[in-house]
């Protein structure tokens, strides 16, 4: 009979958990036990703290559906989020950079033409994003596929509304000579849900719990690598404490006010408008 110890518990999980017979999935456990019980020795967390998790951890999942994300919030507030992505995402510095995915992307945006308005009846001031996608060469990535989507006048996303249709976001398509052209409204700075557990963990800190005003980008195209990213109002409240630890400088874009008169896409635009011009540079595809 194996004898458990306070000693020894950790080496026989940790054997017993180098079972799985994906290679990779032994290494993950065995180190998730490791840190764990290393975590619990350091804190001598007791058994009051540790039930508290537990019942964390499960409100976490309760709360989440196929539009509320809260596990994904949890990462990005612990800064986890952002550490995978810059681990995996480690880019020539020419390119444009990767943050995080957050919790409110939803698949299958409707495609529309360029300059076309992914805001349709939401109220805001307009904004158009244009410029061009582009290797790191210079060469015009033409067809690339931006998949746009952000919050509303009000911080609010489509995930946290109940609303049928597709909500201030899209699918726009780089033409030919890799221009890409957005017709939205301004986003608003806003505060990450704090209605669930994550919400009630924060309110016990002294963290800020906004983010700058930003537009969400996730963009393909043959032979690059997927980039998910922001593009962040310059100016903004919060782009020094950003809650999910999203914000780049290079990501950081003037809004120009713009009066009234003809728009990046040719139409006219009869009330004032903002532009803020960014160019994405992708990072080739590693040959495999
Ligand atoms: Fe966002």
């Amino acid at each position: 009979m194996q004898l458990v110890t306070e000693d020894n518990i950790t080496e026989l999980a940790q054997r017993r958990w180098a079972t799985a017979k994906d290679p990779r999935t032994a290494e993950l456990m065995t180190a998730l036990v490791r840190h764990l019980h290393d975590f619990a020795r350091e804190v001598r967390l007791t058994e009051a703290e540790w039930m508290t998790a537990v019942q964390w951890l499960t409100a976490t999942g309760q709360i989440s559906d196929e539009k509320r994300e809260e596990f994904i919030l949890a990462s990005d507030v612990l800064g986890l989020s952002m550490l995978v992505v810059q681990m995996n995402h480690r880019f020539d510095p020419a390119a444009t950079p990767a943050t995080v995915l957050g919790p409110f992307h939803i698949d299958g945006s409707p495609e529309l033409e360029f300059g076309g308005d992914m805001s349709d009846d939401v109220e805001g001031t307009p904004l158009y994003i244009t410029g061009n996608v582009r290797s790191l060469d210079g060469t015009p990535v033409a067809g690339a596929v931006l998949d746009v989507w952000q919050a509303d006048a009000e911080g609010a996303y489509e995930a946290q509304l109940d609303v049928d249709e597709a909500r201030l976001r899209a699918k726009y398509r780089a033409r030919e000579d890799g221009a890409y052209c957005v017709r939205t409204i301004t986003p608003k700075g806003y505060s990450i849900p704090m209605d669930g557990p994550v919400g009630t963990l924060i309110e016990q800190t002294e963290i800020s719990h906004f983010r700058p005003a930003h537009v969400h980008f996730l963009l393909t195209a043959e032979g690059f690598e997927p980039l998910i990213t922001h593009l962040f109002e310059e100016g903004a409240e919060y782009l020094d404490s950003d809650v999910v630890f999203g914000t780049k400088q290079e990501l950081v874009v003037r809004f120009e006010q713009r009066e009234p008169g003809t728009a990046p896409d040719g139409t006219t635009c009869d009330v004032p408008w903002v532009e803020a011009r960014y160019d994405f540079v992708l990072q080739p595809c590693a040959p495999r």
